[in-house]
């Protein structure tokens, strides 16, 4: 058994339809039989946990629907609030400045294509390693008509050099995988998303982070500044990494007071 919320979205989804037209256009025509086996494959599929998003190839972030497959992180609520952060930090458009950013660790491209349409006075790069995930930034740039930004497809090993082509930030933002194998994590979760975009190399789980430091103090500029989203219980380690590099740190919390965001700024 699914809950029936989760059986309408896929109904609807099923019949091509919006949810809310969703009793009317019952009333009117029952599924026929294609329709009503593509719906009972969807439920089983659901019922073995895959992630409802993955099954109607959507999910909504910012306001707007992102194209989804399994190559990607499912955009999650959280990010909307790193998206906020960044925009707060951003100076008012101005004639004179095209605020430029880099989102590492683009996927399914929710930031850098929300932040270039939030901002279309902006620029952002967005770096993505799977080729898939990056396929799928590029059909969500195109459904969403999206053209300040530009895509980076990268090696698995971040080096500063596949950076070259960005020029000098205003600011550096990503959501990079942060886990390692023992920390807690929804079995749906673990189990049908991407590792490559949940876990960390070498068990370590400020790996990109060091690099992000790197790549702030090499890319950003005079009042640059980096946001990342964060994993709750190393706010304080993952600021030091940033610290080190002689950048000013402040973590931020998100809607449920969580330490989820880390903020640095070049002294
Ligand atoms: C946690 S997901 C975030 C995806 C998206 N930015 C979001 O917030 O929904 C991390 C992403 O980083 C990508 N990634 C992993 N290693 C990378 C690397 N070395 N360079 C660039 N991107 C990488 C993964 O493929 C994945 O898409």
């Amino acid at each position: 058994m699914i809950p029936p919320h989760e059986r309408r979205i896929l109904e609807a989804h099923v019949r091509g339809c919006r949810l809310a037209q969703l009793d009317l256009i019952r009333l009117e025509h029952p599924l026929n039989e294609y329709e009503d086996r593509a719906l009972k494959d969807l439920i089983k599929l659901r019922i073995r946990g895959v992630p409802l998003q993955y099954l109607t190839n959507s999910q909504a972030f910012y306001g707007r629907d992102f194209y989804v497959n399994t190559s990607v992180l499912v955009p999650r609520p959280e990010t909307e609030g790193l998206v906020e952060l960044v925009l707060s930090q951003l100076p008012a458009p101005h004639s004179d400045n095209q605020p430029m950013g880099l989102d590492f660790g683009t996927g399914s491209g929710a930031i850098a294509l929300t932040l270039g349409l939030e901002r279309a006075d902006s620029f952002v790069y967005a770096s993505e390693v799977s080729n898939e995930a990056l396929a799928v930034a590029k059909e969500n740039a195109k459904s969403h008509r999206v053209v300040n930004t530009e895509f980076l497809l990268v090696s698995e090993e971040p080096q500063l050099w596949q950076y070259e082509s960005v020029p000098r930030l205003d600011f550096l933002v990503a959501n990079p995988p942060y886990l390692v194998a023992n920390d807690e994590l929804a079995a749906d979760v673990r189990e049908h998303e991407p590792p490559e975009a949940l876990f960390t190399p070498e068990h370590d789980p400020l790996y990109f982070y060091r690099f992000l430091a790197e790549l702030a103090a090499e890319k950003l500029g005079p009042g640059g500044f980096g946001a990342f989203e964060i994993a709750e219980q190393r706010g304080h380690e993952t600021a030091l990494v940033f610290a080190s590099k002689g950048f000013n740190v402040e973590v931020r919390k998100d809607l449920t007071e969580r330490d989820r965001y880390l903020l640095v700024r070049r002294m």
